[in-house]
């Protein structure tokens, strides 16, 4: 893994891009100051240009190189979960280009808790911008061989660091225009930032905004998506049998089914059903079903942030 970490630096500096694992999904990382290798990843993504990308660190010693005028909550929040699944928006200094944070005057900044994604960032003295390593839109990739098919040879190489232990993308919270605000639910739970502030962070209404995973349809899979209770499960299922589609369904429990329906069994526990959420999703992609009904967990824990993955993956398609 040595050499693969040399390498990864040598093509880093030499401005190419790099399939980096991190704790929540896998991104596709350029060096932040790089701002060609960064509108490759643009490229690469087919993502519209004005949405800012995540810049992930080596460590919270960082964040004053990349902001400004850091509120005590952030540093609050920083010490509480970094390295970790969460992100900070904060005023940017002008170390963070136009071309990471797609013109806006705050950049979105992270320690991932990965030892591999850390090493690199140790041996790189710079950030590296990350987004995701899926095409826009699609589902995220919580492995190195998702990463592969995905994107092929388009990146340059790609670090494999096993599956992602949380399974979600960061929390992301907005510190940079007064009392906090999450933009987008994910690997911290609202729980989690609660205990750690002394009080609850509400919701950013998603219109004011520019998050592409807050645009109603993302994350989404091939197959369509039906979300439903477990009370009308067996229903839904069958009605859609009777059109002649293929079903799977995705849910907790062995509920009852007609015969002969695909059951995806996630676990009962929140954080276990966000670390294999992305996956179950491929697979049944990769069986050629056509629908996926799906019963979203409970709010509580990581289940705000599958909820939340799930209806945008549910939304109708633009
Ligand atoms: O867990 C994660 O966050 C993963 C791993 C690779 O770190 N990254 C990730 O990146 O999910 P991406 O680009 O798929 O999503 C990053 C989100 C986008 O919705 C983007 O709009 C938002 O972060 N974002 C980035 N900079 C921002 C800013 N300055 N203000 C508001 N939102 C920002
Ligand atoms: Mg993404």
């Amino acid at each position: 893994m040595d050499a693969l970490l040399d390498q990864a630096v040598g093509l880093l500096r030499a401005g190419g891009v790099v399939g980096l694992p991190t704790e929540t999904v896998y991104g596709l990382a350029a060096l932040a100051s790089q701002e060609h290798a960064v509108r490759r990843i643009f490229a690469i993504k087919r993502r519209p240009s004005n949405h800012p990308l995540i810049v992930h660190l080596a460590s919270a010693d960082a964040v004053d190189r990349w902001a400004k005028n850091v509120p005590d909550v952030a540093r609050t929040l920083a010490r509480a979960f970094w390295p970790g699944p969460l992100t900070l928006v904060l005023e940017r200094t002008a170390v963070a280009s136009d071309a990471v944070t797609g013109g806006q005057d705050t950049v979105a900044l992270r320690v991932p808790d990965h030892p591999l994604a850390l090493e690199l960032l140790r041996r790189l003295d710079d950030g590296l911008a990350a987004p995701s390593a899926n095409r826009f839109g699609k589902l995220s990739p919580t492995t190195a061989q998702h990463v592969r098919d995905d994107l092929g040879a388009d990146v340059d190489l790609v670090l494999d660091g096993g599956p992602c232990a949380v399974g979600v993308e960061s929390t992301i919270v907005d510190c940079s225009k007064g009392a906090p605000r999450v933009l987008r639910p994910g690997g911290v739970s609202g729980q989690a930032l609660a205990a750690a502030l002394g009080h609850e962070v509400p919701v950013a209404v998603a219109s004011d905004v520019r998050v592409p995973g807050a645009l109603p349809s993302h994350y989404a899979p091939r197959a369509g998506l039906i979300l439903t209770t477990a009370e009308r499960l067996a229903d839904e299922v069958a009605q859609r049998q009777s059109w002649g589609a293929q079903v799977a369904v995705l849910s907790a429990g062995a509920p009852p089914l007609p015969p002969g329906t695909l059951l995806h069994a996630w676990s009962a526990d929140p954080a276990e059903a966000a670390r294999t959420l992305y996956a179950a999703l491929r697979e049944l992609d990769a069986r050629g079903v056509d629908v996926v009904v799906a019963v979203p967990p409970a709010e509580g824990g990581l289940g705000q942030a599958v909820r939340d993955r799930l209806q945008r993956a549910a939304a109708p398609r633009g």
